[in-house]
C-alpha cells in the first residue's frame, strides 16, 4: 500500500503536541510544566503537583487553599458504590475492581459526563482525583474483609489515603510522617509521564467523545500490564521468586535466564522506552527507599538487600550495559510500598491513583486543542486479496 508509515510501538511517531510533561531520555530529565521532578519532589506536595499539571502552574497559597477545599469536598463516594463492590469476589485483583469502579463512576455522576463541556471536565477531574484514594482503599478493605473507613478531610491527601487503608473503626490510625512523605513522593513521581501506553489509551478513548470516567477507566485497564504499571507488582514477585530460589547467591542464575534469547524472563523494574541513561524517578525513589527503611529499622530487610545486589550485578553486566537498561521507578516503588504496608497486589492501583491527574490533564489538553480529531490509526493490510464465498457444501 505504501501510503502510510509503519511504526509499530510508536518508536518514532509523535501522536500529539503537548505542553505538560517533558522527558529528555538521554539526560535522564523529567519536567512537569517546566519544573524539574527533583525540585517538585522536595518542595511540593501531591495536590500542588495536581494543580500544576491541571492548570499549568503551581498554586499560590490562596489557590492552593481553594484547590484543596474543592478536592476534599469530593472525597466521599456514592454509598451505592459499596453494593457495586460487593459483586466482586473478595480475591478479585484490585486492578480488576478499580477498572470497574472508575468506569462505574459514569453511572453515578451523570452531571459531568460530557467530555466536550469544560465545566463537566473540571468537576470530573476534581471528583476523580478526590475519589481515587477512597476507591483504592475500599478495594483493599473489601479484600481483607474489614469495614470501609470514610475519608477525613482535615488530613493531607496522602495521610487520608493511609488512614483509609490502615485505620479501623476501633482504633484511630496515626500515620508516621516519614511514611506519609514517602507516599506523597510516590504519588508525585507517578503523576504524569507524557505519552506512555495508558496516557495514549486515555487520549484515544477520550477522542471518541466518551465520558471522562470511561476514558480514565481505559487508562486504568492499560496500566495494569506488567510492561507498564504492573511492573511494580511483577518486580516484587520476581524478587520473592529469587529469594525463594536462594536469594543473593542465585542472582547470577536468574540473570543468565534473563539473558537467554530463548527465554521470555525479563528483569522487571529495568529498562525504559525513553530513558537510556537513568530514570530520574528511580533515583528519587531509591532515596525514599533508604529513608523509609531507615525510619522503620528495616535496612537489613532481605528483599531490599536482594534488590540492591541485583541492581549492582545488572548494572555491571554487559547485556544490560549494551542495551542501556537501568532501573526504572518501579524497581524501588514496590519496596517502599511494601515497607509502608501496602500489599503487593495493590501496588498498581496506587500507581493508577497517582497517574489519574496526568491522564485527566492530557485528556483536557487534547479536547481543548482546536485541531483535535478522533484518533484513527491506519494499517498496512497484509491479508488475502478479494476472493469469492463458496456455498457451505463446497468449502
Ligand atoms: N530485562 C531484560 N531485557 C530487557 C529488558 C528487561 N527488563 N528490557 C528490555 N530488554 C531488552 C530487550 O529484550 C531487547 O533486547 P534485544 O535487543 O536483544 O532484543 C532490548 O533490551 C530492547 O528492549 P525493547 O523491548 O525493544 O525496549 P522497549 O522500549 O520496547 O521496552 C520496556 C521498554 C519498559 C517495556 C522494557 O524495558 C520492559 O519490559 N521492562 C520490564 C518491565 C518494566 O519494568 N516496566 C516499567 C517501565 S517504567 C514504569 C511505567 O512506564 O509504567
Amino acid at each position: 500500500t505504501g501510503k502510510f508509515t509503519y511504526d509499530p510501538g510508536f518508536l518514532s511517531t509523535a501522536s500529539c503536541q503537548s505542553s505538560i510533561t517533558y522527558i529528555d531520555g538521554d539526560k535522564g530529565e523529567l519536567l512537569y510544566r517546566g519544573y524539574p521532578i527533583e525540585q517538585l519532589a522536595v518542595n511540593c506536595d501531591f495536590l500542588e503537583t495536581c494543580h500544576l499539571l491541571l492548570n499549568g502552574d503551581l498554586p499560590n497559597a490562596a489557590e492552593k487553599k481553594d484547590f484543596v477545599s474543592r478536592v476534599t469536598k469530593h472525597t466521599m463516594v456514592n454509598e451505592q458504590m459499596q453494593f457495586f463492590m460487593r459483586g466482586f469476589r473478595r480475591d478479585a485483583h484490585p486492578m480488576a475492581v478499580l477498572t470497574g469502579l472508575v468506569g462505574g463512576m459514569s453511572a453515578f455522576y451523570h452531571d459531568t459526563t460530557d467530555v466536550t463541556n469544560p465545566q463537566h471536565r473540571e468537576i470530573a477531574a476534581i471528583r476523580l482525583i478526590a475519589k481515587m484514594p477512597t476507591l483504592v482503599a475500599m478495594a483493599y478493605k473489601y479484600s481483607v474483609g474489614q469495614p470501609y473507613i470514610y475519608p477525613k478531610n482535615d488530613l493531607s491527601y496522602s495521610a487520608n489515603f493511609m488512614r483509609m487503608m490502615f485505620g479501623t473503626p476501633c482504633e484511630e490510625y496515626q500515620p508516621d510522617d516519614v511514611l506519609v512523605r514517602a507516599m506523597d513522593r510516590i504519588f508525585i513521581l507517578h503523576a504524569d509521564h507524557e505519552q506512555n501506553a495508558s496516557t495514549s489509551t486515555v487520549r484515544l478513548c477520550g477522542s471518541s467523545g466518551t465520558n471522562p470516567y470511561a476514558a480514565i477507566a481505559a487508562g486504568v485497564a492499560c496500566l495494569w500490564g506488567p510492561a507498564h504499571g504492573g511492573a511494580n507488582e511483577a518486580c516484587l514477585n520476581m524478587l520473592a521468586d529469587i529469594q525463594q530460589m536462594g536469594g543473593v547467591a542465585k542472582i547470577g542464575e536468574f540473570i543468565t535466564k534473563v539473558k537467554d534469547k530463548n527465554s521470555s524472563v525479563k528483569l522487571m523494574g529495568f529498562g525504559h522506552r525513553v530513558y537510556k541513561n537513568y530514570d530520574p524517578r528511580a533515583k528519587l525513589m531509591r532515596e525514599t527507599c533508604h529513608e523509609v527503611l531507615g525510619a522503620l529499622g528495616l535496612e537489613n530487610d532481605p528483599m531490599f538487600k536482594l534488590a540492591m545486589a541485583l541492581e549492582k550485578i545488572a548494572l555491571e553486566d554487559e547485556y544490560f550495559v549494551a542495551r542501556k537498561l537501568y532501573p526504572n521507578v518501579d524497581f524501588y516503588s514496590g519496596i517502599v510500598q511494601r515497607a509502608i504496608g501496602i500489599p503487593v497486589s495493590l501496588f498498581t492501583a496506587v500507581f493508577a491513583l497517582a497517574r489519574t491527574v496526568g491522564w485527566i490533564a492530557q485528556l483536557n489538553e487534547m479536547i481543548s486543542d482546536p485541531e483535535y480529531k478522533i484518533g484513527r490509526p491506519r494499517q498496512l493490510f497484509t491479508g488475502s486479496a478479494t476472493r469469492q464465498v463458496k456455498p457451505l457444501a463446497e468449502r
